[in-house]
């Protein structure tokens, strides 16, 4: 386990730092402790514990009724695993949107229950949020592009700067998340040559996802990399068929219990000759009382 800021532990400006040395940041979602300690494990920079979980975890349709303490339950499991990794815990829907306070206390609540920082969707609708949530002491990642948490107003989850108008929207937005004090920014679905001119544009680093390879980092929900999601999205790359392995696995497990090939030797545990004699004793007595 890492010690929060400990020797070793990724925070926020080194973020920072991995851009100026020009290396790549890797970042994948995370919620629980398991998969934060794999994927840990495996050396990646960034644990993203993301509204997403509305989807691969709760089933919802979109990440909208994704709710604080949600967000924080699987926060928690992440941090238990204690990872090198820099925590981001995701702002869900409506935890920051109707005032300054409300979002500095809701991300408050996330860096006390163990986060590095937080993440909060919006371009310069929420330049002020960012501001005084780091004017808080509190680390922030802005979110451009495709803002899954406003498809209803922006008519679903389409790809963000087709037409130049947009695009440059979205230019603008970057910058001035990164002039409100965030230290990194998503872009997600965008032209490869929106996220190409971010990443030129700014000295914090951009992360993405499904807006092509210019960017300073990438990141993927884990249960597309992993193939825990059979349907993935096309920008995604599926590393393992999770999905497939679980589900042959889980009716090898059926099959064995229906079969009484399991439990086997070994798969359990006996009494003691002289534990059971007792046992025998004990339960002949009671037999035989209960019938006089
Ligand atoms: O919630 C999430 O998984 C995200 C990523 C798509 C960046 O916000």
């Amino acid at each position: 386990m890492v010690k929060a800021g400990g020797e070793g532990k990724i925070l926020p400006h080194h973020f920072i730092k991995m851009k100026r040395k020009g290396i790549k940041i890797v970042m994948v979602t995370a919620y629980t402790y398991y998969q934060a300690r794999v994927a840990d494990e495996a050396g990646v920079d960034g644990l993203l514990v993301g509204d997403s979980l509305g989807m691969v975890i709760m089933g919802y349709r979109s990440t909208l009724p994704v709710s604080m303490e949600e967000v924080l339950h699987h926060l928690k499991a992440v941090v238990n695993a204690g990872p090198r990794a820099l925590i981001v815990a995701d702002m869900p829907f409506l935890s920051y949107e109707v005032s300054r306070e409300e979002a500095v206390r809701n991300a408050g609540v996330m860096l006390k229950a163990g986060a590095d920082a937080v993440k909060l969707e919006g371009g310069l609708e929420v330049v002020d949020r960012v501001e005084a949530l780091v004017k808080a002491g509190i680390p922030v990642m802005g979110h451009v592009g495709l803002n899954p948490q406003r498809y209803l107003v922006v008519g679903g989850y389409k790809l963000r700067g087709k037409r130049a108008e947009d695009a440059a929207s979205i230019i603008e937005a970057a910058k001035a998340l990164e002039d409100a004090g965030a230290f990194s920014v998503v872009i997600e679905n965008t032209a490869r040559e929106v996220a190409a001119e971010v990443t030129k544009a700014l000295k914090i680093p951009t992360i993405c996802i499904g807006a092509g390879p210019d960017c300073d980092g990438q990141i993927l929900v884990i249960h597309d990399v992993l193939g825990i999601n059979p349907e993935p999205p096309p920008f995604a790359r599926k590393y393992a068929d999770l999905y497939n392995i679980m589900k042959d696995a889980l009716g090898r497990y059926a099959s064995d219990v229906r079969s009484g090939r399991f439990p086997s030797e070994g798969e359990f545990w006996s009494m003691s000759e002289g534990e059971l004699r007792k046992l025998r004793q004990i339960l002949r007595v009671s037999n035989s009382e209960a019938k006089g």
